[in-house]
């Protein structure tokens, strides 16, 4: 299983993202809400996409940005769930079966696998892009590859435009 882009169209799709983060007179969160339409249409086994920013002085992560199912988990502890403890650990977290972990927040019953990645500006871990797949053991090594450069295209444009994000 895992990503069916081969590298040449991770290429592409890193393109695409670019110049959606590009788009003048959008917000932030239209921009990422495109990213995740768009990495959803084009990998089939991503069922969810989302984009959880970090609030360190609540220590939560608040959803701003998603494609999907909508989720009741818009606000999560740091710590709780998959996504929490990435929020913790600043390290990726592949889940290939989401019913092996203890720690774990059920935002569909027909998630069977799970991908978070953080978002690192400047070694601070500011959020996370988070991937549900109705698929066991759908990523792999070439998701975390093809994430952590959708992050660092992510990060980059908010550090370098020095966009804040309202983290309510
Ligand atoms: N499953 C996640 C919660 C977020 S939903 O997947 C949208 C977790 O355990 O942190």
């Amino acid at each position: 299983m895992g990503n069916n882009f081969p590298l040449e169209s991770n290429q592409k799709l890193l393109s695409l993202i670019s110049a959606l983060l590009e788009v003048e007179n959008s917000s932030m969160e239209t921009k990422l809400t495109k990213i995740c339409v768009l990495l959803k249409k084009e990998n089939k086994a991503y069922d969810w996409v989302g984009f959880y920013f970090s609030n360190h002085d609540t220590k939560t992560l608040h959803l701003k940005a998603f494609a999907g199912s909508p989720t009741d988990h818009n606000t999560i502890p740091f710590g709780k769930g998959i996504c929490g403890q990435v929020a913790v650990s600043n390290k990726n977290f592949v889940v290939d079966d989401v019913s092996s972990q203890e720690n774990y927040i059920a935002c569909d019953i027909n998630v069977k696998s799970e991908i978070v990645v953080p978002i690192l500006v400047n070694q601070t871990n500011i959020g996370q892009i988070d991937i549900d797949s109705n698929t066991i053991n759908a990523f792999n090594q070439k998701d975390v590859l093809l994430l952590e450069q959708v992050n660092n295209l992510v990060g980059n444009y908010i550090l370098s435009n020095n966009i804040s994000i309202n983290i309510t």
